[in-house]
């Protein structure tokens, strides 16, 4: 079962539009996948699940196995400031080192409002999984100025749609 991560946690989020659409081309590809939405997270996870507090926040916990019983993932990275949400960055920080991703196997997808569709915030995840010992699939679409090709639930940018639907393929694949 693959596990698709939302990496933001703003309700609402285009990310998590982006997620469901993923899932269905998994499903159209005969696999299954699981949608792992950081804005379910525990509010005060910050404080509450990390360093000391390791395996101390049962709804956290929750994640964190579904992290560590996982072994393809997909995320969904919208781009803040340059980069990617802090609160993904915080996740990470709470999985065991090196265990959690070691050895795995991740498809990233970006978004942006602006012209980068999340190019940098991609590269710069690229490292930290490179150093945690994930392997990233190396075709990573960038799709920029989301806005314009959202439209409800649906990806109106064929371009679009068919990077993603190709990546899905490569990632079974991987
Ligand atoms: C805190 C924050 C920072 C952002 N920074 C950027 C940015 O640096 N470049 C950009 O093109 N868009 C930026 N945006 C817009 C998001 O990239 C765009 O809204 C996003 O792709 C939609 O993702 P979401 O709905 O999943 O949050 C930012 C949005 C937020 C909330």
């Amino acid at each position: 079962m693959i596990k698709i991560i939302v990496g933001t946690n703003r309700k609402n989020s285009l990310s998590h539009k982006l997620a469901l659409i993923y899932q269905n081309s998994l499903k159209n590809l005969n696999t299954d996948a699981e949608i792992l939405d950081l804005k379910d997270l525990p509010h005060d996870f910050l404080f509450s699940a990390l360093y000391e507090n390791n395996g101390k926040n049962p709804g956290f916990n929750d994640f964190h196995n579904k992290v560590k019983e996982g072994s393809k993932f997909v995320f969904i990275v919208p781009e803040y400031n340059g980069s990617f949400p802090g609160i993904l960055k915080a996740f990470i920080d709470g999985m065991t080192y090196p265990n959690a991703f070691r050895n795995k196997k991740c498809a990233l997808v970006g978004l942006s409002s602006g012209i980068g569709g999340g190019g940098i915030a991609l590269s710069h995840l690229t490292d930290i999984f490179h150093y945690l010992g994930m392997h990233v699939l190396a075709f990573k679409p960038k799709l920029a100025k989301i806005e314009d090709s959202l439209s409800d639930n649906l990806l109106t940018n064929r371009l679009y749609m068919e990077l993603l639907q190709t990546q899905a393929e490569m990632l079974i694949d991987f």
